[in-house]
């Protein structure tokens, strides 16, 4: 997955592409990650990025020629691209599109906007995908950038070392995850469910699956679909809510 994040403030996109799961992600050559200041591609020798809006009002507007140029850039290297502007009004970020964005072939530009906004003739002529990571407005595009990033970057074969811990995640087959525990068995006086100490493969899997369940049930009913139940699920949701009836 080839990520290029075009911003006035790349120091906001190194700080986090140098930690963690992503800084491993580049280091096995899965993941790129590319930051680009807008203010090298400024001709001007103040290099200011934005303006005073046409019409009057408050705020600056982002300048157009220095995104052209730096796009004009990205496409002189040769490689297709597929490019993205984070903003509150574009279609929802979703687990599908982080799958979508981790499957690309083309190169992955995010254009970041700040203050009032861009110029409109760069969304006019570039065509970009709007997408939003919720409904607030957030000060710039760099922290959606990141956020889409990173969710699409873990779902690139090989940059989660245990595959099996990306299928079972939230939202990869609609159910919540499960609850997780680890040593030392008791913290505070709280103790592991005995199910997880029993060394019982199959009664594991299954209280794990209940709990899936029981996790979507309370916290995310909008995502439980009945057509994505088996026969299990159904007996197991039956529990849950007799369960609920006798507290
Ligand atoms: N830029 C500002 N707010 C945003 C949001 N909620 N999603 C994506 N980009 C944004």
């Amino acid at each position: 997955m080839q990520c290029d994040v075009l911003t006035l403030f790349p120091e906001l996109i190194e700080g986090i592409a140098a930690q963690s799961m992503l800084k491993r992600a580049q280091e096995s050559g899965r993941v790129c990650i590319r930051s680009h200041n807008i203010r090298d591609y400024i001709k001007d020798r103040h290099r200011i990025a934005d303006d005073a809006p046409y019409g009057g009002g408050c705020g600056m507007v982002m300048k157009a020629e220095p995104i052209f140029r730096a796009i004009d850039a990205l496409q002189d290297e040769g490689q297709e691209l597929r490019l993205i502007f984070p903003s509150p009004q574009g279609i929802p970020f979703s687990h599908q599109l982080a799958m979508d964005l981790s499957r690309e072939s083309r190169r992955l530009v995010w254009i970041c906007g700040h203050y009032e906004g861009i110029d409109e003739r760069v969304l006019t002529r570039l065509e970009p995908e709007e997408i939003s990571i919720g409904d607030y407005v957030l000060t710039g595009g760099e922290l959606p950038a990141m956020v889409m990033i990173d969710a699409a970057a873990r779902l690139v074969p090989g940059v989660v070392g245990d595959p099996g811990s990306v299928e079972q995640d939230s939202f990869a087959d609609v159910l919540l995850d499960y609850p997780h525990y680890t040593r030392p068995e008791g913290v505070r006086g709280y103790g592991v469910p005995d199910v997880l100490l029993s060394g019982n493969h199959a009664a594991i899997r299954l209280w794990r699956r209940k709990e899936s369940l029981r996790n979507t049930y309370w916290k995310r009913p909008d995502v439980l679909h009945d057509e994505c139940l088996t026969e299990e699920d159904r007996r197991l949701l039956r529990e849950i809510s007799q369960e609920c009836e006798q507290v």
